[in-house]
């Protein structure tokens, strides 16, 4: 098949941050002859690609050998990965240096998920503070409270049985939790229900609540500063629905917290054996294996919740001793530098074909966005390459029949993840058997295309006059070349569901790390708060906002309510 470029632009991409001039050409010159190439040449080529560009470790297989890249181009990469000093950026971040310099932190999430009770589990101290004990003392109160509520014997304040919880959080105090009870929704307890509300407006409050029965209602506030305004404002409508019905005294039965702040929870009437501390180490988004994660443990039980800790440790354990090669978390980031700033892919399509993952785009959303959408590097200079990709995604095989026409013939540049578990969530293996073939067939398609040659004997072949065969074949051609990685396991439980979060998490970091920015500070979401925070008393008409445009919008807005 001729080569057809991946860009519809094309133009050189600016250098990356590395010492090595020389490494940075290199890469250049491999781009250039693979995009001379074609994924399907370089199949076609090399009867061993699968088993040169496959790994398996910690039981996730990375197939990666529908990316456009080869042996050599992928040593470089690695080399690169050197020259960035990853190896030992890992191990700054499981020492509990200060990697996050913005805000003076270490980031450690990973501390979170080794209980120290393993072997191989050093001490860990921050100053006098020693972590491995906090971590051990929140994770046993946790697990109390939650065997509690699951056993019947915390009871709400009339002595009911608590059959919903309701966790109230936003960003990184909702979008884990919600995507784990959603991935293992197979091992959840029937007889506790657990919902979710985060949205600001109002309306997944209503619509939650519409079906629960205060006194049978639990309510874990999430919020690690305790002072967002989505999820204080969800709490206190939480909080008038409770002692509208039960009395003031209700609150100290019917709700939990986490958070690192003590005085806020005291005001909002958080008893103190109901709330979890996390810490200022660990990052919102990072933080579903802190107490954050207690709506998880409460939908599953405590035994599974800690399957899925032992998962994200077992990954943590191979991002640290496995090499380079065989490492999956540098393999995905350098996959993604690779995509990104070599071949220009501005955005990454994550396509789970298990519905239970159905929520896991949007979890990586955060994740990789909040993280690397960064234009600053650490030392505050500007980058001059590109970062953080734009990250989305829909559970296959429904992305198949909205978005994938784009993917397959426009002309934006999208690289892709394929999840893909061999065996059903739900027993029913007939349909996953199809839910898998769509997979590789769509993985197939994207990276070898369907030429014009091809598009035109098929035409022939059914016997169409000659004139519309010419008219329809370059309708028909798929270009190929689409770079994807399928990414299989056995079966989605709760390791590997913590497996897979620990990978994508590392895969930020090694990224973070070559682009040389902070991927544990949020810098960006600031602006926009303080703005509403000015305009909420426009907005209620106690003054007129700063901006004569915003002002006129908003008098649209309340003539539209009736107010004038
Ligand atoms: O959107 C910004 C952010 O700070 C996220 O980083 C965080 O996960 C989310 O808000 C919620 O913050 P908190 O847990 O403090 O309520």
């Amino acid at each position: 098949m001729s080569s057809v470029p991946l860009s519809a632009t094309g133009g050189s991409p600016a250098p990356l941050p590395f010492a090595s001039y020389d490494l940075w050409q290199s890469l250049l010159r491999h781009r250039d002859r693979l995009r001379a190439s074609s994924i399907r040449a370089l199949a076609a080529a090399d009867p061993d690609r699968y088993a040169r560009l496959s790994v398996e470790a910690e039981g996730l297989l990375l197939d990666y050998s529908r990316q456009l890249l080869d042996a050599p181009a992928l040593a470089d990469l690695l080399a690169l990965v050197e020259a960035s000093s990853v190896p030992t950026a890992i191990q700054e971040l499981f020492e509990g240096a200060i990697v996050n310099g913005t805000e003076q932190r270490p980031a450690l999430h990973v501390a979170l998920r080794d209980t120290g009770v393993g072997p191989g589990t050093e001490p860990l101290h921050l100053g006098d503070f020693d972590v491995r004990a906090a971590v051990r003392t929140e994770r046993a109160r946790a697990r109390a409270f939650a065997t509690s509520v699951i056993g019947g014997t915390r009871k709400g304040a009339t002595g009911q049985r608590i059959t919903d919880v309701v966790n109230i959080g936003i960003g990184g105090s909702d979008l884990g939790p919600v995507m784990a009870t959603e991935a293992l929704k197979s091992y959840a307890n029937p007889r506790l229900r657990v919902h979710f509300v985060s949205n600001l407006d109002g309306v997944q409050f209503a619509d939650t609540v519409a079906t629960l029965e205060p006194a049978k209602t639990l309510f874990v506030i999430c919020s690690k500063t305790f002072t967002t305004l989505e999820t204080l404002t969800n709490a206190r409508l939480a909080r008038r629905w409770i002692t509208d019905k039960l009395g003031p005294n209700a609150v100290a039965k019917h709700f939990a917290a986490v958070s690192v702040n003590h005085p806020a929870m005291d005001e909002f009437g958080i008893a103190q054996d109901v709330r979890f501390t996390m810490w200022d180490w660990v990052g919102g988004r990072y933080s579903m294996w802190s107490a954050i994660g207690l709506s998880i443990e409460l939908a599953i039980g405590p035994d599974r919740y800690e399957e899925l800790l032992a998962g994200g440790r077992a990954m943590d354990r191979h991002f640290r001793s496995a090499p380079l090669a065989q490492n999956l978390p540098v393999l995905l980031g350098v996959l993604g530098v690779w995509n990104r700033n070599l071949l220009g892919c501005e955005s990454h399509a994550v396509l789970p074909y298990d519905q239970r993952l159905h929520r896991f785009p949007a979890y990586l959303q955060q994740l990789e966005m909040e993280s690397n959408g960064k234009r600053v590097r650490r030392d505050g200079r500007p980058v001059e390459w590109d970062t953080g990709t734009v990250i989305w995604g829909e559970p296959g095989s429904n992305a198949q029949h909205s978005f994938f026409q784009l993917l397959h013939q426009g002309t934006a540049r999208v690289s892709m993840d394929f999840l893909l578990p061999a065996k059903s969530s739900v027993g029913n293996q007939a349909s996953q058997d199809l839910a898998a073939a769509n997979c590789l067939a769509q993985a197939e398609a994207f990276a070898n295309g369907h030429s014009l040659e091809e598009a035109r004997s098929e035409l022939h072949a059914k016997r169409l006059e000659p004139a519309r065969v010419g008219e329809l074949a370059p309708h028909k051609v798929h270009p190929g070349d689409r770079p994807n990685s399928i990414l299989a396991f056995e079966k989605l439980d709760a390791a590997t569901l913590g497996k897979l979060v620990a990978l994508y998490e590392h895969k930020v970091y090694v990224q973070s790390v070559i682009w040389d920015i902070n991927p544990f500070d949020q810098w960006g979401v600031e602006l926009g708060k303080k703005l509403a925070d000015r305009l909420a008393p426009a907005v209620k008409g106690e003054r007129a906002a700063d901006a004569p445009g915003v002002q006129a919008l908003i008098g649209r807005l309340k003539r539209w309510q009736g107010g004038g």
